[in-house]
C-alpha cells in the first residue's frame, strides 16, 4: 500500500510572540518545517502534503523545492478539519501518516514502527508522561486505542490516564475520509477533532494500535520560547553524539552549535564555544580553538584554526594555521600550509603554498602567489569608492610593514616592496620598491610646554 505523508502546519503559534509563523522559527538554523520534511521523505512516500493557513504565502516561499504538495486551511477550525483539507488529491488506496509542523525531532526510526502495523488498521503514536496536562489522554480496552479524550473534556478519571496521544497517527486513506466527514465540533473548544476519529474506527471495528515512542524528546511539540530552546539543546546533543561515534572528540558536548552539515575526518578536536553553519567539511586532524564560527567552509587535514576566528565562504588546504582573530570572508582561498594570523581579513583572495600575513592586514580581491611574506599593517586598496580592483603578488615577493598597494597593483616575483609605501605602479620582478618621503631631523626642536597659570 502506498504511503501519504500530511504535515499538519497551519496554526499560528501564539505562545511564540513572534511575527514568523511558528513553522518557520529555527531549529539548528532550520525552520522546525525543514526537519518535519526531511523526516517525511525519510520515509520515502508517494506524496507529502502540507497543510498550512497562518502566514501561508511566507510559509509556502520557504519551501520552493518541488516534491511538496500545499493545502490551505485558511480558518482553523480543529486539527481533524486541518486534515480534511488534504484529502482532495490524497489517493484512495494509500495510507496517511499524519505529522505536525511544529514536532521537529521525530525520527524516521520511530515511525517505521508506527507503519510496521498492518495496512488496513489504524496506529497512534503515544507516550507516557509523569505529568499528562493538557494533552489528549488514550483510553485503551483489551489491547486496543478505544479513544481519545482532550483534557477539557476528560472525566477526573480520564484525566489520570499517563498515556497521551502525540498526534502522530496512520490511517487508511479511503475510510479516514469518510471519518473525518462525520466529525462534529460539539466539544469544549467547538473544534473538529482529529483525535475523534479514533473512536470511530474502533467502532467500525478497525483495529486501532497504540505503539509507545521510544523516548518523550521525540515527539515534543514545540508551542513556545522555552520548548524551542530545551528542542535546539536536545538536538545538539544529538548531532554531537553522532560526531562523536564517528570519532570526533569534543572538549564539551554542550557548548557547540552546529547548524547545518558538520562532515569531519579522523581526529578531529573541537574546543568549546564553536557554532558550525551551513556546510562546513573538517579534514582529518584539525583543530578548531574555542570560540570560532565556522560558516560553510572547508578546512584541509591538519589545519589549526586558533581562537577567535570568524570563518565564511572559506577554504583552507592542509596544514595551514589560522588566527587567533582572523577574519576569513567569502572567496578566501588559502593553498597548502598558509598562515594567516591575528587580526587579519581575507576576502576574494587566493594565498599560495606557505605564504603568510601574520598580523593587521587586509588582503581583499587578491592574488598572492607561494612563499609570499605580507607584513603586519599591510592593505589591498581594492576599492576606488566605485568599483573592485585586483592586486597581483608574484612568488616570493616580500612586501613590509604598513604598506598601502592601490588596486590594480602588481608586485612581480622575487620584488621587495620597503615599508610603509605606497604603491601604484607595477613592482618589477626581483627587484626593490620604495616609496618614502626622505627622513628630517629637526635639531634642537621644542615640544609644545602646557601654558602655565
Ligand atoms: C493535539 C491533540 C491532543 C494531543 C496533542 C499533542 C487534537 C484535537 N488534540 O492537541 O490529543 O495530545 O495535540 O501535542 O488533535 N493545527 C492546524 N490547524 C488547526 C488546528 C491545529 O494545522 O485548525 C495544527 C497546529 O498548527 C499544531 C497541531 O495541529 O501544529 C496541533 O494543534 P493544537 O491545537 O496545538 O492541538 P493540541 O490542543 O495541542
Ligand atoms: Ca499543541
Amino acid at each position: 500500500m502506498g504511503l501519504s505523508i500530511v504535515i499538519l502546519a497551519a496554526g499560528q503559534g501564539t505562545r511564540m510572540r513572534s511575527s514568523l509563523p511558528k513553522v518557520l522559527q529555527p531549529l539548528a538554523g532550520r525552520p522546525l518545517l525543514a526537519h518535519v520534511i526531511d523526516c517525511a521523505h525519510a520515509l520515502a512516500p508517494d506524496d507529502v502534503c502540507i497543510v498550512h493557513g497562518h502566514g501561508a504565502e511566507r510559509v509556502r516561499s520557504a519551501f520552493p523545492g518541488a516534491g511538496l504538495r500545499w493545502a490551505l486551511q485558511a480558518e482553523q477550525h480543529g486539527t481533524g478539519h486541518a486534515l480534511l483539507q488534504a484529502m482532495p488529491g490524497t489517493p484512495e488506496g494509500n495510507r496517511v501518516l499524519v505529522l505536525y509542523g511544529d514536532v521537529p525531532l521525530l525520527e524516521p526510526g520511530t515511525l517505521a514502527k508506527l507503519l510496521e502495523t498492518p495496512a488496513g488498521d489504524v496506529a497512534l503514536l503515544t507516550v507516557e508522561l509523569a505529568d499528562p496536562t493538557g494533552y489528549g489522554r488514550v483510553v485503551r480496552e483489551d489491547d486496543s486505542v478505544r479513544r481519545i479524550v482532550e483534557q477539557k473534556d476528560a472525566t477526573a478519571d480520564e484525566r489520570a490516564i499517563r498515556e497521551v496521544n502525540t498526534g502522530v497517527m496512520v490511517l487508511p486513506a479511503a475510510r479516514l475520509k469518510a471519518w473525518l466527514s462525520r466529525l462534529g465540533n460539539d466539544n469544549a473548544q467547538g473544534e473538529y477533532y482529529l483525535t475523534d476519529v479514533i473512536a470511530m474506527a474502533a467502532a467500525d471495528g478497525v483495529r486501532v494500535h497504540g505503539v509507545r515512542a521510544p523516548e518523550q524528546e521525540e515527539v515534543m511539540g514545540i508551542n513556545d520560547r522555552k520548548q524551542q530552546a530545551e528542542a535546539e539543546r536536545a538536538l545538539q546533543r544529538r548531532q554531537v553524539e553522532a560526531l562523536m561515534a564517528e570519532g570526533v572528540a569534543f572538549a564539551d558536548p554542550a557548548r557547540v552549535d552546529i547548524r547545518g552539515t558538520l562532515t569531519c575526518g579522523r581526529d578531529v578536536f573541537i574546543d568549546v564555544n564553536a557554532v558550525f553553519e551551513g556546510s562546513v567539511r573538517l579534514g582529518d586532524g584539525v583543530r578548531i580553538e574555542s570560540n570560532n564560527l565556522v560558516r560553510d567552509s572547508e578546512v584541509g587535514d591538519g589545519t589549526l584554526v586558533h581562537s577567535n576566528c570568524h570563518i565564511e565562504g572559506a577554504t583552507a588546504a592542509a596544514g595551514c594555521e589560522i588566527g587567533p582573530f582572523a577574519r576569513l570572508r567569502p572567496g578566501a582561498k588559502l593553498a597548502a600550509g598558509v598562515k594567516v594570523g591575528n587580526f587579519v581579513e581575507v576576502k576574494n583572495s587566493e594565498l599560495g603554498e606557505n605564504s603568510k600575513a601574520n598580523h593587521l592586514t587586509y588582503l581583499g580581491d587578491s592574488s598572492i602567489g607561494v612563499n609570499v611574506n605580507v607584513g603586519a599593517g599591510t592593505i589591498t586598496c581594492n576599492y576606488d569608492g566605485a568599483n573592485k580592483h585586483r592586486t597581483v603578488i608574484g612568488d616570493r615577493a616580500f612586501i613590509g610593514s604598513g604598506v598601502m598597494l592601490v588596486a590594480p597593483v602588481e608586485v612581480g616575483a622575487g620584488a621587495t616592496v620597503g615599508a610603509g609605501s605606497t604603491i601604484t605602479k607595477p613592482v618589477p620582478a626581483g627587484e626593490l620598491a620604495l616609496e618614502r618621503s626622505k627622513q628630517v631631523v629637526v635639531k634642537g626642536w621644542q615640544r609644545p610646554a602646557k601654558k602655565g597659570k
